[in-house]
Formats: C-alpha cells, structure tokens, sequence
C-alpha cells in the first residue's frame, strides 16, 4: 500500500466548518531540480484568513496556507542549492526571482491559486524555498514568508529606511510587529499604535519609542505631529487602508513615504489625494516580495539575531480554532500552525 500523509483541505462552500482533515497520497521521490521537504510549521496571515473564509476564491479541494518551514528530505538531480536535513522556508511568489515587481494576482501564491504548505510533505522545484536563518524553529521561520518579507520590503527594499529616520507602525498583528523590529534593527525611532493598552507596553519592550492607542486617541495622526514636532515621520507601515490612510498621509513628513500594506479597512475608499501630492509624498503600494528579497532578509536576520514574536502555536487539526484566533484580534504578533512534528 501507497504511503499517506496528513494534509487539511478546504470544501466547497469555503468557511472553516469547511476545513477538512485528509489524506494524500505520499509525493515521492523528487524529479530532477526539486526537493522534497517535510513541512513542520506554517504560519496564519490574513490573506489565508480570506481564503479559508471564502472571501477569496480557490477551488474545492485546495490545501490552504502560504507559508511553509521545514526540513528537506531529498533533492533531485542537478540540485546544488539544498542538501539533505537544510532547514527551509517557502516563498510566496514562487516565479517571482529577482528584478522589479509583477503582478501580484496570487495564481501561484501557494494557499490560494495552487496548493499551500497545510500539508506533512511537499515535492517542489528549488526556487519555491529559500534557507531559514541560521537557529530558528520551524514555527520562527514560517513567519518570514509573508509577513516578514512584507515589513521587509516595506522598510529596507525600495525606500530604503536609514539610521535616525521615524517610522509609524500601526497595530500589533505579523507586519507590523515585524516592522517594529526591523525599524529598531535600522537605528530608527519608531512610533507605534494599538488599541489596547497592554499590547502596546508589550510593543514598548520590543523597542518602540513612542505609543498611541488609536482607539483612545482617534486623531492619532495629530499625536504624531506632536511627537515628531510638527515634521511627520519618514515611513508609515500602512496595513489599515482606507481608513486610516488620510491619517497616515497627515502624519507622514512632506517628501515621506507611506507602505500601503493592508486592507484592514476595506479594499476601496476616498483618499485626501490632493494631500498626498501637496506634501509630495510616495505612496508605495506593495504586495510581499521575491526569492531575492527573501534571500536578504534572511542574511540580516542572520547578521542580527531578531526574533519572530509568536502569539500562539496551533496543531494542524486544530487549524480552524487558530484562525478563529486570528480572526478576534487578541494576538500579539504571529499565529503559528505545527504542521508534523
Ligand atoms: N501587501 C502585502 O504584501 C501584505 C502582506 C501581509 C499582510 N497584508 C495585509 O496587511 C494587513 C495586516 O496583516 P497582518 O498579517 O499583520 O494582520 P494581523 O496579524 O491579523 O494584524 C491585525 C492587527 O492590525 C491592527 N489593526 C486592525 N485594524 C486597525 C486599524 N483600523 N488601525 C490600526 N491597526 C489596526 C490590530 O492591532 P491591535 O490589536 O494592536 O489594535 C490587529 O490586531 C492585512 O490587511 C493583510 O491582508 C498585506
């Protein structure tokens, strides 16, 4: 008899009630430029929330979740960039190498337009991994997918972020948590936002100089006129969206740069464009990154020893509590899944 292996898998119509527990057939061998890699940690973002959800379209059948960190089990032919028991993390635009942006229409974001990592097993060509950072769980690596490499990109990759220069990170969720970090990393000043209290002394230890309940103060963008003396700041981390983002254009210096990250808020909405152009600032929309954005971070982590704070670990059968998790908002940081042990 064929070898199984543990994979959970979402039914038509998708909601979590709709996530099953399966069994696939066991991949193999890997062919010629592949690896086989045992999955043991995958990590939840809210663009998986929208797919096991339904609010995102996949098929029936597809194996949710976009980030995957494991162990590689056997290469195939001619490959040279992995051996046997290499720690790995996965990519979440697996064609997307290097050079300048593509369009971002996820059809081949693994969890969406093809099968993702919520599976013990996979066989994949070497491009769709990268090597984790040197003493990381797996769980820790499967946080860099997505979020990391977004925070990432959002800070050091286009507008690149130096010494002394302020950043806005909004709330405590993956991105931003990871921004706060890489901000602090860079020797940059960071103001950070919550609605809760506790979460932002908790965003106090990891670094953050400046803190602002934006539920308490709901002119938040006013508070960091004041804390940056009237000038803004250099970036803002803006995983809100519409509405948050004519807050960020006022709270951002003139000539700054804003990450457009997020659709908290919705997908659509009425922005102060003529702001934005009066204080001749970037407005960056941005979706992840590539292979070679991954690479660099990974070789920072590495030189700098940061973290992923993880909120909680879920097991894999238990994956729709753990975006019931998410979904509530209560955590700090990242929602990790243990996909086999
Ligand atoms: N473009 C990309 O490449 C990319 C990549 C990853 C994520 N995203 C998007 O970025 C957003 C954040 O993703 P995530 O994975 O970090 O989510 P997450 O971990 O679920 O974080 C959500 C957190 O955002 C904060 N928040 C919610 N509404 C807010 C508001 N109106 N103003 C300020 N903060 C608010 C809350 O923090 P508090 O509890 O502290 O208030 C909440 O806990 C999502 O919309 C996601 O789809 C985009």
């Amino acid at each position: 008899m064929k070898a199984s292996i543990k994979a959970i898998a979402l039914r038509h119509p998708a909601g979590l009630d709709n996530l099953q527990r399966v069994e696939l057939a066991d991949p193999g061998a890997p062919a010629a430029g592949e690896i086989r890699v045992r999955i043991h940690a995958s990590s939840l973002n809210a663009h998986d929330l929208g797919v096991v959800t339904g609010r995102l379209r996949t098929e029936d059948g597809r194996i949710p979740m976009s980030d995957g960190a494991g162990i590689v089990e056997a290469v195939g032919d001619g490959v040279t960039a992995f051996a046997v028991g290499d720690a790995v993390v996965s990519t979440f635009f697996p064609f997307w190498l290097d050079g300048g942006p593509t369009l971002a229409d996820f059809s081949t974001t693994p969890g969406d337009g093809v099968d993702g990592y919520a599976r013990e097993v996979v066989v994949r060509p070497v491009q769709w991994f990268t090597h984790a950072p040197r003493g990381y769980t797996h769980e820790e690596a499967a946080t860099l997918t997505t979020a990391g490499l977004t925070a990432w990109r959002a800070l050091v990759v286009d507008y690149a972020l130096k010494a002394g220069d302020t950043v806005l990170v909004q709330g405590t969720g993956g991105v931003s948590i990871f921004a706060l970090q890489f901000a602090k990393y860079m020797g940059a000043t960071v103001i950070a936002t919550s609605s809760s209290d506790d979460k932002l002394e908790r965003a106090r230890l990891l670094g953050a100089d400046h803190l602002i309940n934006y539920k308490r103060d709901a002119d938040w963008a006013s508070k960091v006129l004041e804390i940056t003396s009237g000038a803004g700041v250099d970036h803002v981390v803006e995983v809100g969206g519409p509405a948050t983002l004519g807050q960020s254009i006022r709270a951002c210096r003139i000539g700054g740069h804003i990450a457009l990250i997020g659709v908290l808020t919705g997908i659509a909405g009425e922005v102060p464009t003529a702001d934005l152009m009066r204080r001749q600032q970037t407005l960056q929309g941005l979706i992840v990154g590539s292979h070679k954005h991954q690479r660099d971070m990974i070789r920072a982590i590495d030189a700098n020893g940061i973290k992923p704070i993880i909120d909680s670990t879920f097991a894999l059968d238990d994956i729709a509590n753990a975006f019931r998790h998410q979904a509530a908002g209560k955590h700090f940081g990242k929602v990790c899944l243990r996909v086999s042990d």
